[in-house]
């Protein structure tokens, strides 16, 4: 049985065993290895008859059963595993093998596991995989980096199981070392801010429209089925409608308002303040998240200060302004994490093409969304685009859609509804399209405190004012 598998998994929880299943579905052969007996026969047993997926909690034997250069997808838990695991391994590869990382590895972690194995002639690759347990059976987006050469033994098991826009796959080579993590940690920030805005978009509508579940499950299946098709406004027409079998009435309605998180939205808000780039939704996405686990304390400050009784509005004015105020705050989140990307590319090397990224999350991933197909168009016409923005191809779809923000945002405020993806979204719109911005003040304040000084805007220099004289 040596060297006949041509894919090896390491990690056969729901997500490593649903890949391995895409994997023998596409026609390669493929053995998983994991530590749990329980697991291999889980495997094995799924598997059927077809020999093309096998298993073992043998490394040796999983390792001696790979064709070579061995190609070997770990789908464990970020974090010390990943350093097990390759350990556990390495003494038995082979110079040119290669090692993929598939989990939501952070990518500093990336970039040290990559220069490691390299000293030791094996390729590493950090490979995002975006899609949940459906995806990575169905058909996931993978955002892979590392050596562009050792990425050919890779790409047609890649190409065949990821999932596909049209016929295109949902996977690229995007650059080296950490750029496929790296890719994935602002996929997973955008998707932050996408499920953020989606959800105080629900309160607006059950606080000041009164709609009832089975009507914002229509209203957001409605909205799937125009310009704000994407697979989280789907998911969550459908979640309306979920019944409760413990209990009389709707799922959502008793589950817990307390959000949890594994750090890769925090990670993204994180790196963009190193470098000096602003997501504001992405941020206050994850602050929202920080705020929703005070529960405790949340019950007593809204026994303490209350809030206004929302002013009633018509129904179908209100749905209609919060379809256009969510597609301009997606917009401005995507031009947001593209934003991130374009500037951690110069700052790492990883030169990533923003219109491959764009293209290959059109479908499988979480954050797929028919936007980005229109976004894909942007960068490719433009492969130098700064900003979403700046592209003249989404100036009338912003202008068309800012004003029902405005609305929505002074409504919000005016009777205590918090909405800060929206506002943050809008106040980065406002701000990034102000030609002159009041900060002039800020650094005169520098200057007079501490002496900072101050560049002027009709004189070339660096400038300091004796203020208090
Ligand atoms: C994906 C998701 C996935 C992520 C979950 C949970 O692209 O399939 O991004 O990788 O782990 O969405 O993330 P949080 O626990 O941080 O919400």
């Amino acid at each position: 049985m040596a060297n006949t598998y041509d894919f090896g998994l390491v990690g056969l929880g729901v997500m490593g065993r649903n890949f391995i299943l895409n994997v023998a579905d596409n026609g390669f052969t493929a053995f998983g290895n994991d530590l749990d007996e329980e697991k291999v026969s889980a495997l094995i047993e799924e598997g059927g008859d077809t020999a093309k997926v096998n298993a073992t909690s043998d490394v040796v034997t999983f390792v001696n059963g790979l064709s070579t250069p061995r190609k070997i997808m770990l789908l464990v838990p970020a974090g010390k595993v990943v350093d097990i695991v390759i350990e556990n391994l390495l003494p038995h590869l082979d110079k040119g093998d290669i090692i993929i990382d598939g989990g939501n590895s952070f990518f500093t972690d990336t970039d040290r596991r990559e220069a490691y194995l390299h000293e030791k002639g094996i390729n590493f690759f950090g490979a995002g995989v975006s899609g949940g347990a459906k995806g990575a059976r169905k058909g996931p987006s993978i955002m892979p980096g590392g050596s562009r050469d050792a990425y050919q033994h890779v790409k047609p098991i890649f190409e065949a199981v990821s999932a596909k826009y049209e016929g295109e796959p949902c996977v690229a080579y995007l650059g080296p070392k950490s750029a496929g993590n790296y890719v994935k940690m602002v996929h997973n920030g955008i998707e932050y801010g996408l499920m953020q805005l989606t959800s105080e978009i629900y309160d607006l509508l059950k606080k000041a429209g009164h709609l009832t579940n089975e009507e914002l499950h229509q209203t957001y299946a409605s909205w799937n089925a125009g310009r704000l098709q994407s697979f989280l406004v789907e998911i969550t027409s459908e979640i309306f409608e979920q019944k409760d079998d413990l209990g009389d009435g709707h799922l959502v309605d008793k589950i817990l308002d307390k959000a949890k998180q594994k750090g890769t939205g925090k990670w993204t808000s994180q790196n963009a303040m190193d470098l000096g780039i602003p997501v504001p939704t992405i941020d206050v996405a994850v602050s929202m998240r920080e705020i929703s686990a005070l529960k405790e304390e949340r019950i007593k400050a809204d026994e303490l200060y209350g809030r206004p009784t929302p002013e009633s509005v018509v129904k179908k004015t209100l749905v209609d302004k919060a379809e256009s105020a969510l597609y301009f705050a997606f917009i401005i989140t995507y031009a947001q994490g593209m934003h991130q990307l374009a500037d951690a590319s110069k700052e790492y090397g990883y030169e990533l093409e923003l219109g491959e990224i764009a293209k290959i999350w059109r479908a499988g991933c979480i954050i797929r969304a028919a936007l980005l197909a229109d976004i894909t168009e942007a960068f490719k016409a433009d492969t130098g685009l700064r900003n979403l923005l700046l592209s003249p191809s989404f100036v009338g779809k912003v202008q068309e859609t800012v004003g029902a923000a405005r609305e929505l945002v002074a409504y919000g405020a005016t009777n205590g509804i918090p909405l800060p993806g929206l506002s943050n979204a809008l106040t980065y719109f406002d701000a990034y399209t102000s030609s002159r911005l009041p900060l002039n003040l800020i650094q005169a304040q520098r200057d007079y405190f501490g002496s900072h000084t101050y560049e002027r805007l009709d004189k070339e220099g660096t400038f300091h004012t004796e203020w208090e004289d």
